[in-house]
């Protein structure tokens, strides 16, 4: 085994309650298994996910950070959902020049009645971000997400 299949990657996910959030409940009502190196905030609303939220927890040692949010046209703050991607693509923006992945950043969009989806982007962002390796910013000392 080496050093970086050691790598335990801490990932934040801004769910909406209205959908990521119950597709989450709903993934654990049908037994699914995810990574546990996801740690899920609930939004009322992906609009409410600011762009300094996105950083801070970046520099607040996150390795990945991603936000779920319902289907394009059914966010029940009508917009909040596009506000949000829009947020995402700037802060890729920013890592980018900083010359940090952007990719540890991303936004997602789906149902409550998608569970099994749930459980997959949970498992592809872990991956993804396990690939990548420890986020360059990422802090010596233990943090808390
Ligand atoms: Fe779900 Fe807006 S209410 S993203």
């Amino acid at each position: 085994m080496t050093a970086d299949n050691l790598f335990e990657p801490q990932i934040l996910a801004f769910c909406c309650k209205y959908c990521a959030y119950a597709a989450g409940d709903l993934a654990g009502s049908m037994r699914l298994t995810y990574p546990a190196n996801v740690k899920i905030i609930q939004v009322p609303c992906t609009g409410r996910v600011d762009m300094s939220h996105l950083l801070k927890a970046i520099e607040n040692g996150a390795d990945g950070v991603y936000v779920a949010g319902c289907l394009e046209g059914e966010c029940h703050f009508l917009e909040g959902n596009l506000k949000a991607r829009k947020r995402v693509a700037a802060v890729r923006k920013l890592l980018a020049e900083a010359g940090i992945e952007p990719e540890r950043v991303q936004m997602f969009n789906l149902s409550s009645a998608m569970g099994p989806r749930f459980a997959e982007i949970a498992t592809d962002m872990t991956e993804t971000i396990r690939r990548l390796g420890p986020s360059p910013v990422r802090r010596r000392d233990p943090i808390a997400l």
